[in-house]
């Protein structure tokens, strides 16, 4: 598992090996937009302030990858035990 702060809503939740991030977000009830779930569309692309990515998803380019300040967060997770996102 590891740790998610959500910044603006001032919340830390944590994201257990059986469940995404997006799964643990809207579990706190803080809306996000989504749409495939499968890391495919890019509708829940979400800005990340710090943290290091473990990116699953199939939307963003190798450079994008390695910026490290944005992830799908209905696939990917954390390399760490904490992300910040910008949420
Ligand atoms: Fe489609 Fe996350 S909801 S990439």
């Amino acid at each position: 598992s590891f740790e998610v702060e959500l910044a603006r809503s001032g919340r830390t939740l944590v994201v257990s090996e059986d469940m995404s991030v997006l799964e643990a977000v809207e579990a706190a009830g803080v809306p996000v937009m989504t749409s495939c779930e499968e890391g495919i569309c890019g509708t829940c692309e979400t800005k990340v302030l710090s943290g290091e990515i473990d990116h699953r998803d199939s939307v963003l380019d190798d450079q994008e990858r390695a910026a490290g300040d944005t992830m799908m967060i209905c696939v990917s997770r954390a390399k760490g035990d904490r992300l910040v996102l910008d949420l």
